[in-house]
């Protein structure tokens, strides 16, 4: 029997946080999640800020031992976006490949994928991803990524 991953998505953004705005982003990557045979454990929105990030991540990395962590917006160049950093100061080790394909791919789309300043790394034995939070971009992003998470993360078990 294949392995039912352990995915954690992260919701970043400070009016989805307040009950400002409705969470698009999040419902969106657990919907993507499931169709990969993936179990979506752990759902949080969080503001944009980098303690609360970090303290989220490390929760789904080291208690929750998620295999994947999604995190959705927060990656570009508003001074509240932060998640690139929060995300930078808990992985230990980079995987440029995955935010640079992601990138370049989407490019094709739009220009703006640039601006995403996203990364991602691993913690233990978990991925940690980011995403920009525009849905149409979480939809071309996922598609990037999902050929090749299954052997990224059973590399990590
Ligand atoms: N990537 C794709 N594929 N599609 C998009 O529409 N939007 C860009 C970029 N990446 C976009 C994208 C824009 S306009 C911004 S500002 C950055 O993601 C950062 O978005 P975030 O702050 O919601 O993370």
């Amino acid at each position: 029997m294949s392995h039912v991953w352990r995915v954690g998505v992260v919701t970043v953004s400070d009016r989805c946080a307040k009950g400002e705005r409705k969470d698009e982003a999040g419902p969106l990557l657990k919907e993507r999640v499931k169709r990969m045979d993936g179990e979506v454990s752990e759902y949080t929105v969080v503001p944009d800020e980098v303690d609360a990030i970090e303290r989220t991540l490390i929760t789904l990395a080291d208690a929750e031992q998620c295999d994947l962590v999604i995190t959705t917006g927060g990656t570009g160049f508003a001074l509240r976006d932060v998640t690139p950093e929060a995300t930078k100061r808990v992985i230990r080790r980079n995987v440029p490949g995955i935010p640079e394909m992601m990138r370049m791919e989407t490019r094709k789309k739009t220009i703006m994928s640039a601006l995403s300043r996203s990364v991602a790394g691993i913690r233990g034995r978990t991925l940690i991803v980011n995403f920009p939070g525009n849905p149409q971009a979480i939809e071309e992003c996922f598609d990037v990524i999902e050929p090749l998470l299954p052997h990224a993360l059973h590399l990590l078990r």
